[in-house]
């Protein structure tokens, strides 16, 4: 298969196209406008594989995408690409709708014209909402209620793929996962930044009460599930992806300081983001029952194996933190921003 891979150069974007390279016999040509979060770096060791192609792009370049599609012969996109962090999207709406909506109304049409074999959207779980403590989770029936500017713009781009579907008979199939944990996350999410931070002997900044719920799965488990959809599930079918492994943020957060055996007087409680969603839950069942898919990673496993990875790779993390992505963390942390001070 010649798969078109968008965003590959991101955190689950980079981890999906070496699981092809690696697993398979695929063609992979990787579309990335490498914004502040896509980093080359993170597929060293393939960029000179006979059956990978980079392409520097923007998937909201028509003309590029409609070429692509052709000269490469692609059946199948993986769709990654995206503006991904919801607190960016609190500051900057605009790129959000713009990339990830517009973004995947221009891959949609390219793929009808071009007659595609098939279309996967990778959505996520925050399309639903927010979840009660004790409600049951997320499952493909629940409406979907978005909070956040991010969520709202994928749920755009979810529901899109849905009417090119139904309308015009595009072969597409959507995931919705929960949040995702692993190598090469960018350190501005959760996890990668609580282990730098504390890496760093700096305060980790817990938002409000530390009690929202998040449902963890690996990177790896999150692709297989992706690969499965492709090659096995159901055109125009929606599938819930997600672990069963619900943990509050600051319960997690600990668990990561005393991994690091660094101390709790670290953790610094910090005014809480606008509109924060309480709680994610995933119900797995379709793709468990349908396409024979589980987790592999054991959390705990999972979590060491991450941690020893951001230790062994310091220099990926320590070059980001250092550029660019500091004076966005500055103006987010630091003196008059955002999340300064206690709330
Ligand atoms: P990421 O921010 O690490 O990577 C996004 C990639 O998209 C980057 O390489 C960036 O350069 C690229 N990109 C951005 N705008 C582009 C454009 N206009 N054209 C081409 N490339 C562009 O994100 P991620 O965490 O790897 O998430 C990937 C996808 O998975 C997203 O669609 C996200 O909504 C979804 N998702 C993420 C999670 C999670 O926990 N991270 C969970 C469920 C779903
Ligand atoms: P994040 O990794 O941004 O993922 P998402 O918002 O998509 O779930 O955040 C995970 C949770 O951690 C979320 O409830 C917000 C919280 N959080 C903090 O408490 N402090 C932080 O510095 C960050 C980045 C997140």
């Amino acid at each position: 298969m010649n798969i078109l891979v968008t965003g590959g150069a991101g955190f689950i974007g980079s981890n999906h196209v070496r699981m092809l390279i690696g697993k398979t016999d695929d063609r992979v040509v990787n579309l990335d406008l490498l914004t502040y979060a896509g980093n080359l770096e993170n597929l060293t060791g393939i960029e000179d594989h006979p059956r990978y192609r980079f392409v520097k792009g923007d998937i909201r370049d028509a003309d590029l995408v409609a070429s692509l599609l052709a000269e490469e012969s692609i059946d199948a996109v993986i769709h990654f690409a995206a503006e991904s962090h919801v607190d960016r999207s609190l500051d900057a709406p605009g790129a959000f709708l713009d990339t990830n909506t517009r973004g995947t109304q221009v891959l949609l049409q390219c793929a009808l014209k071009h007659e595609l074999d098939c279309f996967v959207m990778v959505s996520t779980d925050e399309v639903y909402g927010s979840l009660d403590p004790h409600a049951p989770g997320f499952t493909e029936e629940t409406p979907l209620a978005p909070n956040s500017p991010y969520a709202a713009s994928k749920a755009a781009a979810d529901l899109l793929c849905r009417a090119y579907h139904h309308t015009f008979g595009l072969d597409v199939r959507i995931t919705r996962c929960s949040n995702n944990y692993g190598p090469y996350q960018f350190p501005e999410k959760l996890i990668p930044l609580m282990i730098a931070n504390a890496l760093e002997d700096r305060s980790l900044p817990v938002y409000g009460d530390g009690q929202q719920v998040r449902d963890w799965l690996h990177v790896s488990d999150h692709c297989r599930a992706i690969d499965l959809v492709l090659r096995q599930g159901r055109a125009g079918e929606v599938y819930n992806v997600g672990g069963r492994n619900e943990w509050a943020n600051l319960d997690l957060v600990k668990r990561l300081l005393e991994i690091l055996d660094k101390p709790e007087s670290l953790i610094e409680f910090v005014k809480d983001r606008p509109g924060h969603d309480r709680r994610y839950a995933i119900v797995a069942d379709k793709i468990r029952g349908e396409l024979s898919w589980q987790p592999t990673f054991a959390f705990g496993d999972g979590l060491a194996q991450t941690v020893q990875w951001y230790l062994d790779n310091r220099n990926w993390w320590e070059k980001i933190r250092s550029g660019e992505y500091r004076a966005y963390y500055d103006s987010m942390y630091g003196d008059g921003g955002r999340y300064q001070g206690r709330s």
